[in-house]
């Protein structure tokens, strides 16, 4: 655990990234489930409760070996461990660590018993989240590949699973730096490349996430969770009222166009973000593009007919 760091938190779980016994960098998202305690003010998840994650990250993970419809977009999931205990010293020495230095809103993890079970995804480390990216990113061009990796990535999960995102806010989308100039995918057994500007993009938390397997579907009913549509204060939270305006609170039935509109929120947060290069060559344009972008974007039906028709990614 030496090299252990606390990366990130939810209300149902924290988030360390260290190296798994292959060497790998990987992230470890930790839930406890099943215990009485409350954590950070809600009740712990049921197994039952979790399922619908874990079998939906693993669809999305094993996306990247298909042969019709193909992408590495999705965060890769490498294990599942179910463990016991308290937590450990090392982790709480890194929640401590984080807490000072970025803050924290939930409950130090250290009231947990020795009964106490939790639930371990270890995923692939998939780099920093687009919120904690802001002013770190090098041009609005990146912010173009960006936009153009999570829509091609959301039209492979269309097709491949009819996929619904329901919750990519700018804390599930991450980046990390690339060598790779393009990188491809498959749709329909096609094969695409774009150019990754020196920018990887993973998109993680697929809690209120919806797919269909041999034409059964993994959904998460939200239809009572009030406090969900009501929040306040930036667009991320009119989403939540979108989604439900379009699809009439029924979240068992495929309505992709709830992924254009995740677009039309990314592409409002990627125009708000500041860049290291503004006065590069080219940057201007960019923009524009960005932002015609974001002005037509809502007519669209789905991220699949994005990718296949919105003038930015031909
Ligand atoms: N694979 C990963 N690699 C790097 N960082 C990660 C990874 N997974 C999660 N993180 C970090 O941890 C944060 C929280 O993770 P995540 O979004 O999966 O949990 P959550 O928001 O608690 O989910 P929920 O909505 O179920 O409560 C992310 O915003 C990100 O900063
Ligand atoms: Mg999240």
């Amino acid at each position: 655990m030496k090299l252990c760091r606390k990366v990130g938190e939810g209300a149902f779980g924290e988030v360390f990234s260290t190296t798994n016994s292959s060497g790998d960098a990987v992230a470890l998202k930790i839930i406890p489930v099943e215990g009485c305690d409350r954590v950070n003010g809600e009740e712990q998840k049921t197994f039952g409760e979790i399922l619908h994650e874990i079998i939906i990250s693993k669809e999305l993970s094993s996306l990247k070996e298909k042969k019709h419809n193909q992408t590495t977009g999705f965060i890769g999931l490498k294990d599942l461990h179910c463990v016991q205990g308290c937590y450990p010293p090392g982790l709480l020495k890194a929640w401590d660590s984080f807490k000072t230095q970025r803050g924290s809103e939930n409950d130090r993890p250290d009231f947990f018993s020795e009964e106490q079970l939790f639930l371990i995804l270890e995923f692939e480390f998939g780099g920093s989240d687009l919120e904690n990216s802001n002013g770190q990113l090098a041009s609005v061009m990146v912010a173009q590949s960006i936009l153009h990796q999570v829509t091609a990535a959301l039209a492979v999960a269309e097709q491949e699973l009819c996929f619904e995102h329901r919750d990519l806010h700018w804390g599930n989308v991450l980046v990390q730096s690339t060598k790779e100039k393009e990188a491809s995918f498959l749709l329909d057994g096609t094969n695409h490349s774009l150019e990754t500007r020196g920018v990887s993009v993973r998109i993680i938390d697929y809690s209120l996430s919806r797919l269909e397997i041999d034409g059964l579907t993994v959904s998460c009913d939200i239809s009572a969770d009030e406090e969900l549509f009501q929040g306040r204060g930036d667009y991320q939270f009119d989403i939540y009222r979108l989604m439900r305006q379009e699809n009439g609170n029924v979240w068992g039935d495929y309505q992709p166009h709830s992924n254009v509109l995740w677009l039309h929120y990314l592409s409002s947060k990627l125009l708000t973000m500041t860049y290291k290069g503004r006065g590069w060559r080219g940057v201007k344009q960019a923009r524009l593009d960005l932002q015609r972008f974001h002005d037509n974007v809502l007519a669209f039906r789905s991220a699949s007919d994005v990718l296949y028709n919105c003038g930015l990614f031909q």
